[in-house]
């Protein structure tokens, strides 16, 4: 798979990881477990290694901390996860559930979920990761009606990450915070390629286009997460997934050839020409 490099640090990435958001929030005995090992496994054994989880997310984070504990040479992951809630002691109380859950001790990459309380949260974050309990510190959003608020917290502070929605029919962040994370040195971690699911239904009906085999595509998901990683200032896109042949379908997109800046905006005018 391929990767690129975190703009503060240089270390490498691989392009596409998993989100645990729904297909990870399973129960303790669920028969899906065994399913989501094969989630995990099929992301790593790809080259792949970044997860997505949340203390929104259910039992995503326990799940996916036993399901990594389980799995052979579990240092080779990226874990990316969040704080979500008011206050600057409460903060410290879920990220420590969070490393319990996760079962691990230090962090990749702990992010403000939704920028909630961020002044507050990014005060014990900077000092975490002073003392190495985390790697990285980002913020996070999902709309792009909080984008004036993102692009404040990208300029005044310093940040390894934002993760933000970006995708085929969502575009709204190449206008500035794509551009400024560039310029600012931030990483951008891509949320929600397929609307949450609902920009694949929308295409389910319709033939792939002749050029997606150009682009080493054989499926709309690898089209769509090539559309996202053709942007420059994009680092990683963490589509969900719960289902093992998904995640197959997904890692491939990190392979091949990318999409050049022509056909990217083929796709867009063929896109608006649909809809
Ligand atoms: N504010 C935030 O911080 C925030 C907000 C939203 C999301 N996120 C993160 O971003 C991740 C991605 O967003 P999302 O999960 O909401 O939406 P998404 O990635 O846009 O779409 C997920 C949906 O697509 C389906 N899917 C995935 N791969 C597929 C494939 N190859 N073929 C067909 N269907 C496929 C999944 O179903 P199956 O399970 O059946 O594959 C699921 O229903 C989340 O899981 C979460 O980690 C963060």
């Amino acid at each position: 798979m391929q990767t690129r490099p975190i703009p503060s640090s240089g270390e490498a990435l691989p392009v596409i990881g998993c989100g645990t958001y729904v297909g990870f929030d399973v129960g303790a005995n669920s028969e899906k477990l065994k399913t989501l090992a094969d989630v995990v496994r099929t992301l790593r054994d790809a080259g792949g290694k970044v997860f997505d989880s949340s203390p929104m997310y259910g039992r995503a984070e326990a799940v996916l901390g036993d399901l990594l504990a389980a799995a052979p040479d579990p240092e080779r992951t990226f874990i990316a996860t969040k704080v979500w809630t008011r206050g600057r002691q409460a903060g410290i109380t879920q990220m420590e559930r969070s490393f319990a859950l996760l079962r691990i001790k230090r962090i990749d990459l702990m992010q403000v979920h939704n920028l909630l309380d961020w002044q507050t949260h990014l005060r014990t974050l900077r000092s975490w990761k002073q003392d190495g309990r985390i790697r990285y510190l980002g913020v996070t959003h999902y709309t792009s009606s909080a984008y004036d608020e993102l692009e404040a917290v990208m300029r005044k502070d310093t940040l390894d990450f934002v993760q933000l929605n970006y995708s085929l029919d969502d575009r709204a962040a190449e206008r500035k915070l794509l551009p400024l994370a560039t310029e600012r040195g931030i990483a951008i971690l891509v949320n929600v390629p397929f609307g949450g699911g609902g920009l694949l239904r929308r295409l389910r009906n319709r033939l792939l286009p002749d050029w997606a085999a150009e682009i080493d595509c054989t499926s709309w998901a690898q089209i769509l997460l090539k559309f996202v990683l053709a942007h420059p200032a994009v680092t990683c896109v963490i589509p969900g997934t719960g289902n093992p042949a998904h995640m197959a379908d997904n890692c491939r997109a990190g392979t091949g050839t990318l999409l050049d800046a022509a056909l990217r905006k083929r796709i867009i005018a063929e896109w608006e020409a649909g809809n």
